[in-house]
């Protein structure tokens, strides 16, 4: 069973539209390639002709200090803005281009963003419900599947109410999963989680990678980036300015990385 079985399920109960874009493709993970991207607010050019690759099943994590345009570049990503020059690409394919093949991302917000009149479990299943992608009791196998992906099984009639901000977040993890992503997005995804909930959230981002889903997380906290990071790449000045492995970013020359290292390290020692 492929990975993307696992994911979707029996296949003849879902709609077309939960495909995996190539037969041949090991993962359900799209590949991104942004290419001199530019976006500016009035005068203020927030991102300079930024280029950036995420493979194919990647976690790729974007850091910087706030304010350095990570959450506009997710927001070009998504499509909820427009670039004003450069071009995004999926599997080679223009974001904006008439035709793009399907492909589905889901964002984790950095407010868990659910439905406080909603349970847990109406929740994730909302969106297959809405698309009528499949049955109640597939739903309901389905949420199970994704809670206990983010080790909350067994909690769907929990409300959300009743949830501390981690199991929010894991909630919200959850939902994004039950769309069956070619692309996850994640925007400061432990934002106001203590060190703990940090962590916590830190290691269920790790387990998801055998899914292989291809994962872009921009954040601040370069502990959680250095945890879950396949590679890393910081913004300074509208550009990605350097791009490495975790432990090639540690070891970075570049002063300016460099210096966004230690001040978190100071930081984290107080
Ligand atoms: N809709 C907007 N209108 C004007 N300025 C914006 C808008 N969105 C973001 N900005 C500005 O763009 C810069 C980058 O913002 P953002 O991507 O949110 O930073 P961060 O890296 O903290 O996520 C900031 O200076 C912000 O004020
Ligand atoms: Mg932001």
């Amino acid at each position: 069973m492929s990975i993307w079985q696992r994911l979707v399920g029996d296949r003849h109960e879902l709609s077309e539209s939960v495909e995996p874009l190539s037969e041949q493709r090991e993962t359900p993970g799209v590949r991104i390639e942004v290419q001199r991207l530019n976006k500016f607010f009035g005068s203020h050019h927030v991102l300079r002709d930024l280029d950036l690759r995420v493979d194919p099943g990647e976690t790729f994590v974007i850091f910087g200090p706030s304010g350095c345009g990570k959450s506009v570049l997710l927001k070009l990503i998504t499509g909820l803005l427009a670039p004003d020059s450069g071009r995004i690409l999926v599997d080679g394919e223009d974001l904006h281009a008439e035709g793009l093949r399907r492909f589905r991302m889901a964002m984790v917000f950095q407010s868990s963003a659910l439905f406080n009149s909603l349970s847990v479990g109406g929740n994730v299943g909302l969106w297959l419900k809405e698309h009528r992608i499949c049955g109640p009791a597939e739903i309901a196998r389905i949420v199970g599947e994704k809670l206990a992906l983010v080790g909350l099984a067994g909690q769907e009639d929990a409300m959300p109410s009743q949830l501390s901000g981690g199991m929010k977040k894991r909630v919200s993890i959850a939902r994004a999963l039950a769309v069956n992503p070619h692309l996850m997005l994640y925007d400061e995804p432990t934002a106001g989680l203590d060190p703990v909930l940090t962590e916590q959230i830190g290691h269920v981002i790790v387990d998801l990678k055998h899914l292989k889903i291809t994962s872009l997380l921009v954040t601040h906290d370069l502990n959680l980036g250095f945890a879950v990071a396949d590679r890393l790449g910081m913004i300074h000045e509208g550009r990605l300015i350097e791009v490495g492995t975790p432990a090639s970013i540690r070891a970075t020359t570049n002063p300016v990385v460099q210096a966004f290292i230690h001040t978190q390290m100071k930081v984290l020692a107080r």
